[in-house]
């Protein structure tokens, strides 16, 4: 392995590899019983009520709005500071994505910002939990609910997360500020099964209509059947063989070999945020005399302990550091060290600016931290000599 440092990686080992193995040599290469398993695991470990799997978290977004009944007409808000399908999702049922700022301390969607673009078109909110931290869920949950929309937390990056909240621990995917949660198992997520995603929710409605659309609407059980036979004669006939189109779906099945993998990961997921918490704390150590960058805040998330940082995002102040962005990229890069620039604003976007008219200055706050923000590698495999390499790297870019 090369000593280069990703800003983000996969851990694979020899369990994981057994178990995909283990599919391949069996019967079931597509949705079979890894699938079944993976989702009963993972509903356990959230404590959720259902969870759905699917071929990835945008597949799981887009089953999200389409069974919260979004549609033309409506207004879907998120954040800006995200990846492009928090927004896409709005946009594949024929809905307008929108944007509320982010705040500046946490970077994830400001609740007051959301109120005060609040229009009686708005439906649904997708608020993210950015590099792991949520966002100020019980806040955005009331402003949601007081217009009758529904609240969709794209959990992409808190995968085996929480935050403690009035008093309490609350697990990402178990809390009462959401109506569903949808999470990423992309390689650089904090669990992986390659691609792949998940929609949990405590609505059985939602679950059985989310179901359906990963599988082009198909309704398989006997006793929700419509019928063929409303004439009678031989298409009547219900056997073994008969399912029924109810809704428009998709294939965004995910199969047997990837929920194998998702399953051995999930059994290693408390080590692997126990370490990803470890290398925040010695980051956070490390920058702390910095005068040139900031490490990530906290806004008022209570305590530390419930996070599971995905990402570990500074602010540097470029001007003042005398470098640009790409030189210090450039100079990381020279030391082995990667990093990435996490997130261009999704209203910036030229697709977005084309189809709905948004400008720079929509998001002001979100727009400035992409002029500061650098992602630096944060993984479960980075050694203590890693993380002191990426240190040391850093603090060097000043001089320091
Ligand atoms: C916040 C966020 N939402 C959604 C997604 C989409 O995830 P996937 O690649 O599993 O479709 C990502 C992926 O990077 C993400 O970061």
């Amino acid at each position: 392995m090369s000593d280069f440092l990703p800003y983000g990686r996969q851990w694979i080992d020899d369990e994981d590899i057994a178990a995909v193995a283990r599919v391949l040599r069996s019967d079931f290469l597509t949705s079979g019983p890894e699938v079944d398993a993976f989702e009963k695991e993972f509903a356990a470990m959230t404590g959720s009520a259902h969870a759905i799997a699917f071929a990835n978290a945008t597949a799981a977004l887009h089953a999200a709005v389409h069974v919260a009944g979004i549609g033309p007409g409506d207004r879907v808000i998120t954040s800006p500071n995200t990846f492009l399908s928090s927004a896409n999702c709005a946009a594949f049922v024929g809905a307008t994505p929108d944007f509320a700022d982010i705040d500046p301390v946490t970077h994830n969607l400001d609740p007051a910002a959301l109120e005060a673009m609040w229009t009686d078109d708005v439906k649904a909110v997708v608020p993210v939990a950015f590099g792991g931290q949520p966002a100020d869920m019980p806040r955005i949950a009331k402003i949601a609910r007081a217009h009758g929309a529904v609240v969709i937390e794209d959990a992409s990056h808190a995968t085996g997360g929480g935050f403690f909240r009035e008093g309490k621990a609350w697990k990402t995917g178990n809390h009462p500020w959401a109506e569903m949660t949808v999470f990423s198992f992309h390689p650089v997520k904090t669990m992986t099964t390659g691609e792949g995603g998940m929609l949990v929710t405590s609505d059985g409605e939602f679950a059985r209509k989310a179901r359906l659309f990963r599988s082009h609407g198909v309704e398989r059980d006997a006793a929700r059947f419509e019928g063929f036979g409303v004439d009678g004669g031989p298409l009547a006939e219900v056997g073994p063989w008969v399912y029924e189109m109810h809704d428009l779906g998709h294939n965004h099945r995910i199969t047997d070999i990837q929920c194998a993998l998702g399953r051995t990961q999930l059994a290693k997921l408390p080590c692997f945020i126990e370490r990803r918490r470890e290398i925040v704390a010695t980051y956070n150590n490390a920058f702390a005399d910095l005068p040139w960058l900031e490490t990530p805040g906290l806004g008022v998330i209570e305590d530390r302990d419930h996070i599971s940082w995905h990402l570990y995002t500074v602010e540097i102040d470029f001007p003042a550091l005398g470098r640009s962005r790409s030189d210090v990229m450039a100079a990381l890069r020279c030391r082995g060290v990667g990093s990435q620039v996490l997130y261009i604003p999704v209203h910036l976007q030229p697709w977005y600016r084309r189809t709905y008219g948004y400008c720079p200055g929509k998001c002001p706050v979100a727009e400035k931290y992409y002029t500061r923000c650098l992602s630096l590698p944060l993984h479960p495999s980075l050694t203590a000599g890693d993380v002191a390499r990426v240190i040391a790297a850093v603090r060097e870019l000043g001089g320091a």
